[in-house]
């Protein structure tokens, strides 16, 4: 269950709210006088078998434990989980959101590195000592707004430079030494990690220091060093660059990713702003969790020689099936990097971008170069490797345009390749990404509403939507999580955006909705994405009003009892208006006839 589940269900609303407000029991449910709007006839009401209030007077709305604090204190969504949470003796942080558990940790080491990052910029625009570093960078082309708009920095040629710098700012060397800026000496006292190099301050998308490259400014080894494991800096997570190129991922609707820190300087210097690093290491699935949100096409830019190795391109191809994305291959001349392209021949990068191949067909023709149609060895050799790719495709139609392909290429029969295939698919595996998918789905679906569900990821995915959303308020969505990731919607941008706002006990179920696949005609037409909207709107109205039709039925029955009141409601049920409505009417009349006249 997840963290909210499990506030939610060892909370009992009742103990809550009337930790605030007066209740007075009312047959199975409660009222009060209402604690958001000023009233003498108590129209506020508490539902302890739903667990939620509602207030039938003047201010007509309602929701669960999370929206009474929220509104009652005024507090936000974090806030009011972290007062429940506390409450119900929920430790907040769990191995899916290990942020939340340590926030005040890792809120520090973030801290740190971005007083590092600023100490090590200055030190390159200004000092004496970064002279030697600033000749370094010039001479590589790198210019001064690169610098700045990176952060570039410089270490200093020091032993304790940016721990005395730290220290005076009151931070003890623990501290540093888990941001691992610090390293420490077996007898005791610490040193900085790095010295005299050329300081790449490495950002997260919600644009956070989390951790730093650092180049040698010589021919001296080890070229680079990097920050070691921390609580907020992985490496095989990261992504370099993404904090600049997220807004240009989403425009072009494309991801480059290459492989260094200097490439992605010399990318965004050309105007080429969607471009990132993996930082040296093969492409990780976490990585891809990073770009799939922004963007679910890929290039990779790879080295000719490792672009063909097999192992490269079969794990690329367990992403594309796994995260649905479309990895194309940037191959670039053997041993080349983008830096070393663009800064030779522009024009060449830009058509190895236009014209990079899907994948799959790159995969085509690297393994048809090693065969020699002559021998019936070499086809069959074709066969096992690129038949298992093809049988993973899940669109038939594609499926079928490389089988033809196929089967063009080796000059066999496609009722031949086809029979292969068919035994293929008998033992397909199912990838273990794609087990964890169906997990999550399933796990989400015993939780929560799949229409709530189905709505907000079609918001959050096709931006487009939002004008049609207007009719929807965050009381149609029952769950706590999808009330709260639809609130802050509202007020979003784009998923970057959404994902900075939420809280991080939301980020996993916002993970699942941005994931959440359509089928084609949904995803290929806004006509239909139009109606399959519209249509959720209106079953999350019915589903609300269904909700609140169990509570309005209690309330009436209990103010039929009362004098006057009684009287009023059989008028108001001759008049067929809604029950809901009926009870509306009768509370602000109410209201009317006791507040003192004005004179
Ligand atoms: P490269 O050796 O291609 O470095 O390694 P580069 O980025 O092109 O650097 P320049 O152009 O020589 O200055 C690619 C990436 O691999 C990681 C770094 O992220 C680097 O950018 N790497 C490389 C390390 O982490 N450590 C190393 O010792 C080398
Ligand atoms: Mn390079």
């Amino acid at each position: 269950m997840s963290i909210v589940g499990e506030v939610k269900q060892r909370t009992d609303i009742v103990e809550v709210v009337s930790g605030y407000v007066a209740l007075q029991k009312a047959g199975r449910n409660y009222k009060a006088l209402c604690p958001f709007h000023n009233e003498k006839h108590a129209s506020f009401f508490v539902f302890p078998e739903q667990q939620t209030w509602h207030c039938f007077g003047a201010c007509g709305t309602g929701g669960d434990v999370f929206s009474f604090l929220m509104k009652k204190d005024g507090v936000d969504f974090s806030q009011a989980l972290r007062l429940l949470a506390d409450r119900a003796g929920v430790a907040l942080g769990s191995p899916e959101a290990p942020a939340s558990a340590e926030s005040r940790e890792t809120e520090r080491l973030f801290q740190l590195n971005e007083l590092a990052a600023e100490y090590y910029h200055h030190l390159l625009l200004n000092s004496q000592g970064g002279k030697a570093a600033r000749a370094y960078v010039s001479n590589r082309k790198i210019t001064a707004e690169t610098i700045r708009a990176f952060h570039l920095g410089f270490s200093p040629d020091s032993w304790e430079a940016l721990k005395n710098y730290l220290a005076d700012k009151g931070y003890e060397e623990r501290d540093l030494v888990e941001a691992g800026l610090v390293l420490e000496r077996e007898g005791g006292g610490g040193y900085d990690r790095f010295r005299n190099r050329l300081m790449f301050p490495i950002y997260d998308i919600r644009e956070r220091v989390t951790g730093f490259g650092a180049r040698a400014l010589d021919n001296s080894l080890p070229k680079y060093i990097n920050s070691p494991q921390t609580a907020v800096f992985d490496k095989s997570g990261s992504l370099y660059g993404i904090d600049r190129a997220k807004s240009a991922i989403r425009q072009k609707n494309l991801t480059i990713i290459v492989e260094g820190y200097t490439d992605v300087l010399r990318a965004h210097q050309y105007g080429w702003h969607n471009v990132v690093a993996a930082m040296g290491t093969s492409l990780t699935e976490r990585q891809m969790d990073v770009t799939k949100r922004l963007s679910k096409n890929i290039a990779l830019a790879l080295d000719a020689d490792v672009a063909g190795e097999e192992a490269t391109l079969r794990s690329a191809e367990r992403y594309e099936t796994s995260v649905d994305a479309e990895i194309r291959v940037i191959a670039l001349p053997q041993g080349k990097d983008p830096d070393e392209v663009i800064d030779e021949d522009p024009g060449l990068w830009q058509s190895l971008v236009e014209q990079a191949p899907l994948l799959l067909d790159f995969t085509f023709q690297i393994v048809m170069s090693r065969v020699d149609l002559e021998k019936a060895r070499d086809k069959s050799m074709a066969i096992q490797k690129l038949m298992p790719l093809i049988t993973e495709i899940r669109d038939p139609i594609r499926q079928a345009h490389y089988e033809q392909k196929l089967a063009r290429l080796l000059r066999v029969s496609e009722s031949d390749l086809r029979a292969s295939r068919k035994k293929l698919q008998g033992r397909r595996r199912v990838s273990e990404a794609a087990e964890a998918r169906e997990l999550s789905r399933l796990a989400h679906q015993s939780t929560s509403s799949p229409v709530e569900e189905y709505c907000l990821a079609l918001l959050i995915q096709y931006p487009g939507l939002r004008e049609v959303a207007q009719e929807l308020s965050a009381e149609h969505f029952e769950s706590t999580e999808n009330r709260e990731i639809f609130a802050q919607w509202h007020s979003c941008q784009d998923i970057p955006d959404l994902t900075q706002k939420l809280d991080d006990s939301l980020l996993e179920h916002l993970n699942y909705l941005v994931d959440r696949t359509f089928p084609p005609d949904i995803q290929e037409k806004e006509e239909t994405r139009r109606l399959a909207i519209s249509d959720c709107i209106l079953r999350l109205q019915e589903m609300l009003s269904k909700r609140l039709e169990a509570g309005i039925e209690a309330v009436l029955n209990l103010e039929r009892q009362e004098e006057g009141i009684g009287a009023e409601l059989a008028k108001l049920e001759q008049t067929g208006i809604e029950p809901g409505q009926r009870l509306q009417e009768i509370f602000v009349k109410q209201e009317q006839k006791t507040r003192p006249k004005r004179g």
